[in-house]
């Protein structure tokens, strides 16, 4: 008898997929890591460097350079590779780059006979994590993206900043594209179980003057930011990426912003787009859908129309 060991597989070991295997490594979240890049020596020098980092983890991981062939058996594949948009591009305008490597990583995949989670982190990531899901052919509940988990945890940060409180002490959630056009539903977000609102409303001098479309616009604004200082990022991303991957490995059933596949949640069908999921050991168990307001509702389905508009360009 032996315990089988839980493999994530990581495509595109550059910035992005070498984060997401250091935090996966730092955390002790799986047994095996598979680093897969058309730069194979990149790859392997990624593997060297992350299993000398061992010693000093909590536990023992074996992480190699690999192949599309070898996914059979993985639990989990992230998919970084990518082309990251030039100065001046916004996400969307990598699409068509985008869907072509990622055609040409998940065919051979699944022909190893992958049947696990594809996380991606690819940007555009909602067209990405679309085109994944019709390339692979797997349930909607096997395939997810990070989609607006870094939104929602910088948004978090920008309140907590004025309120001097623990982000993670503060629910919501950022919705729709992971772009230009996605929205916070206000009234869904709470400090320690307080309405935020509630606290601006209350709070006139010090909060009523917080401007809510400035924080969301510094948002989708934020990865730039990074992007112009330090050419393009990854901690951020990466945390985001590997949560989703705990919470599937621990069947931990956590709520948290992924980009999903909707099939009649909110109204919508057919698109892949930030919402509230529930992670699980089967992926996405479940979508939470928020009673927002109209104008919530609006600005939740024109952010959907511009992802629509963009995956029917990759020919669906
Ligand atoms: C970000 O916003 C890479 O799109 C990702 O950090």
């Amino acid at each position: 008898m032996s315990i089988k060991p839980r493999k994530v597989a990581v495509v595109g070991t550059g910035l992005v997929g070498s984060s997401c295997a250091f935090s996966l490594v730092n955390q002790g979240v799986c047994e095996e890591v598979l680093m897969i890049d058309i730069n194979e020596e990149r790859a392997l020098g990624e593997a060297m460097d992350l299993t000398h980092a061992v010693e000093y983890l909590p536990q023992r991981t074996k992480i190699y350079k690999s192949s599309y062939d070898q996914c059979g058996d993985v639990s989990a594949v992230i998919i970084a590779a990518g082309a990251p948009p030039k100065y001046g591009q916004t996400r969307l305008d990598t699409l068509e780059i985008s869907a072509r490597i990622c055609t040409s990583i998940v065919e051979p995949i699944m022909k190893s006979g992958f049947n696990g989670c594809f996380i991606i982190v690819s940007n555009p990531v909602d067209i990405i994590t679309y085109h994944v899901w019709k390339l692979s052919g797997l349930p909607r509940n096997q395939v997810m993206g990070t989609g607006t988990a870094i939104d929602s945890a910088r948004f978090k940060t920008f309140i907590s900043e004025y309120l001097d409180i623990d982000p993670r002490s503060i629910q919501g959630y950022a919705m729709g594209e992971h772009g230009d056009s996605q929205m916070v539903p206000w009234s869904h977000v709470y400090v320690g179980g307080k309405p935020f609102l509630k606290i601006m409303e209350q709070n006139p001098d010090t909060y009523g003057k917080i401007n809510l479309d400035e924080i969301v616009s510094r948002v989708t604004k934020s990865g730039w930011d990074i992007v112009h200082r330090k050419g393009t990022t990854y901690y951020g991303i990466a945390s985001a990426a590997v949560a989703v991957i705990k919470a599937i490995f621990h069947d931990e059933y956590k709520i948290m912003p992924a980009s999903v596949i909707l099939d009649g949640e909110y109204n919508e069908y057919n698109v892949a787009t930030g919402v509230p999921a529930i992670i699980s050991a089967d992926g996405v168990k479940d979508i939470v859908e928020i009673e927002m307001t109209e104008d919530e509702l609006y600005r939740f389905k024109k952010s959907n129309q511009v992802i629509r508009e963009y995956i029917a360009r990759l020919g669906y």
